[in-house]
């Protein structure tokens, strides 16, 4: 059993009573958090990219909490540069944990950390297959739609599945349906669809395209959770 508790946008927790794993830890200026990166003790941080509404709070909670951010190798020798802990992976690549394990699948999509300065390239885009408390939770990450989501199961069930549904940056609701059907879950939960305007989207229209599925959609507004 895990607990996946939305934080806003695309942050979550997911914790299995012993571990509390958070997934792109943006808090600070994210008008949809319900928590500063203070108020959450986690004891690791994945990050799907480089993007500011990803990586976020990633750094500082690292050096502070200790947390190590698991990510791919050059998000992660970043996050190093700035004292960030970090375990370096890369896509297809899986590895064991104290929870359980994560293994990093890919994602159709951009990743560099920009600001005022100019772009850092900071790798591939990543999601997230990880193992805890007995459950296999698929974090997609931002994404486009692809025919391999198909095979990231693998013959294992997926209890829950994490996927973008805001389009324009990733997929729109009728993508996301056809990645819900291909990758089978027992639980959809949509995420990127409300932060900022072009991609604020009906969580409930998705809910309607996946029930058709068989598959049960569970909305979370930020600050609320569910038990998988
Ligand atoms: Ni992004
Ligand atoms: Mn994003």
């Amino acid at each position: 059993m895990v607990t996946v508790r939305s934080l806003g946008h695309a942050c979550y927790t997911v914790a299995d009573g012993r571990y509390t794993l958070i997934l792109d830890p943006f808090l600070t200026g994210n008008a949809d958090a319900v928590c500063g990166p203070d108020d959450v003790q986690v004891d690791y941080i994945l990050v799907s990219h480089g993007h500011g509404d990803h990586l976020g709070d990633a750094i500082p909670m690292s050096v502070k909490q200790g947390a190590p951010i698991i990510g791919v190798a050059e998000l992660c020798r970043y996050c190093a540069g700035k004292g960030a802990e970090v375990v370096a992976m890369h896509i297809g690549g899986a590895r064991d944990f104290p929870f359980g394990s994560v293994k990093l699948t890919q994602a159709f999509h951009g990743s560099a950390v920009m600001d005022d300065e100019g772009i850092i390239y900071t790798g591939l885009a990543c999601g997230f297959l990880i193992a805890c408390g007995d459950r296999t939770i698929y974090f997609a990450g931002d994404t486009g739609l692809f025919g391999d989501m198909a095979l990231i199961a693998r013959g294992r069930k997926i209890d829950v599945a994490i996927l973008p549904i805001g389009d324009n940056y990733t997929m729109g609701i009728e993508d996301a349906t056809f990645a819900a059907q291909m990758l089978e879950p027992r639980v959809v939960i949509p995420t990127h669809y409300h932060l900022f305007e072009p991609i604020r989207k009906d969580p409930g229209a998705f809910a309607d395209g996946v029930a058709g599925l068989g598959i049960e959609c569970r909305i979370l507004a930020p600050g609320e959770e569910t038990e998988v």
